[in-house]
């Protein structure tokens, strides 16, 4: 493709429509508090979903659900047989969240396929604009980037699969209902084990070979304050962190707050609290690691009764695993070490322990080089956010990510926000990539 044609089609990006879809689906979830909740499997992802599927078909993708439901819309290039570039994200949300956070992806996926449709763009290969099923882990705990592990084959857990959601329903009855719900799928089983053993066959058959796939590039909000506050447009992503995360029962002993002496209590909310402060003192010494104890659960929970059970949720982030298991082992040294002195017992459960996932140098410069003919300025950084392309790239080397400012290095929350130049340079970029990945594929 001629240089000239290349910058046309790059300035063809319509950004009031990416816009305009982003805004339609932050309707879909919105809360009276604000922001956006759209949890995985719920009636609010199932019409934001319908609106995906619309704007895929409305440009000119074909697609198709898989059985667990990755939603993918494929561009067909010239040659079938030739392996596909893929782009896409998540569009299911954290818990008011706001309104950029994997929708950026998924839309400006869209738009591209739209312009290469308008522009009568023949590739080589097909592009697959993918929408990740249940890439956040708000609504059950471990399922984080659910959709793009089960894409990418990676092993899912019966215990995952019978995780609850705060209203007491697993992850395999949420699967199997939008199934039957969205794909029309007449078998009606009611046994759990007929529902365990048809989502397992889902699985299965929703796995991808990495055959099939030459290269994947997502783009995504950087979600933290790297790129705002050095005022640079696109980040190119070198590595994407991954979680660690498990929780800590403290068992103590209940009793009455009132006539319990302070030097007879076993207080178990108590020993949380200081293990809380030993998490945070112990990721503010470390470069490499953050922590972050987001939930806690307390037993029974009663202004008059001494705690006697707490559980907290800890979520140890890092690009670097040696990093991250010394800091998990840190953390298990003080876990005890508190436990001792407030002769408390505890029990520690680990509920997901993730790779981080680098990418390639091949990747990295390619979207650097397609910045360059933008004119686009560019940095490299590392994703402290996990993001489905982390899942993806385990299976295919070629897999990279763009990254465009967040105000404030906001994120997870209403206030989330980038500007729409930020978004029509990161969709150009993105363009830019997947057409020279296409181009190039032999
Ligand atoms: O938690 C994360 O890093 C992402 O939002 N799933
Ligand atoms: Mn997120
Ligand atoms: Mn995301």
């Amino acid at each position: 493709m001629q240089y000239k044609q290349l910058t046309d089609l790059v300035n063809s990006v319509r950004i009031e429509r990416v816009l305009d879809h982003i805004n339609q689906l932050a309707q879909v979830g919105k809360t009276e508090r604000g922001g956006i909740t759209r949890l995985a499997f719920s009636e609010e992802d199932r019409q934001a979903r319908g609106l995906v599927i619309e704007w895929m078909r409305e440009a000119g993708l074909s697609v198709r659900i898989s059985p667990i439901g990755n939603i993918i819309g494929k561009m067909h290039g010239d040659r079938s047989d030739m392996p596909v570039i893929m782009t896409g994200s998540h569009i299911d949300t954290v818990v008011t969240a706001g309104k950029f956070d994997g929708t950026l992806g998924v839309i400006a996926a869209i738009e591209i396929a739209q312009i290469i449709k308008d522009n009568n763009i023949s590739l080589p290969c097909s592009i697959e604009v993918v929408c990740f099923v249940m890439e956040e882990s708000s609504r059950f705990k471990i399922g984080y980037a659910f959709g793009s592990k089960v894409w990418a084959g990676q092993l899912i857990t019966d215990e995952l699969l019978l995780t609850r959601d705060r209203d007491g329903k697993t992850l395999v009855d949420a699967i199997y209902e939008m199934r039957t719900r969205e794909l029309g799928s007449k078998e009606n089983l009611q046994s759990q084990d007929d529902i365990m053993e048809a989502v397992k066959d889902y699985i299965v058959s929703s796995h991808h070979s990495s055959k099939d796939v030459r290269a994947f590039v997502e783009l995504h909000i950087e979600q933290g304050p790297i790129l705002y506050s050095a005022k640079e447009p696109i980040g190119v992503v070198t590595a994407i962190a991954a979680p660690t995360r498990f929780t800590v029962t403290f068992l103590g002993e209940q009793n009455h707050s009132g006539t319990t002496p302070m030097r007879f209590r076993k207080d178990a909310l108590a020993a949380s609290a200081e293990a809380i402060l030993a998490i945070e003192r112990l990721c503010r010494s470390s470069n490499d690691v953050v922590g972050t104890v987001g939930v806690i659960e307390v037993n029974p929970n009663t202004i008059n009764i001494i705690p006697g059970r707490t559980q907290i949720t800890i979520d140890i982030r890092s690009a670097s695993s040696t990093a991250k298991s010394e800091m998990f082992t840190s953390i298990c040294q003080e876990i005890k070490q508190i436990a001792d002195n407030r002769e408390v017992t505890f029990e520690i459960h680990m509920l997901t322990d993730d790779t981080p996932q680098p990418i390639s140098e091949e990747m990295v410069s390619l979207i650097e080089r397609n910045c360059l003919k933008l004119g686009i300025r560019s940095r490299r950084l590392v994703s402290g956010a996990g993001h489905d392309a982390a899942q993806v790239a385990r299976i295919v080397g070629n897999t990279g990510m763009i990254f465009v400012p967040s105000r404030d290095g906001i994120s997870h929350d209403p206030r989330e926000w980038t500007d729409g130049p930020d978004i029509e340079r990161g969709t150009q970029v993105l363009l830019l990539t997947l057409l020279d990945l296409a181009q190039t594929a032999e």
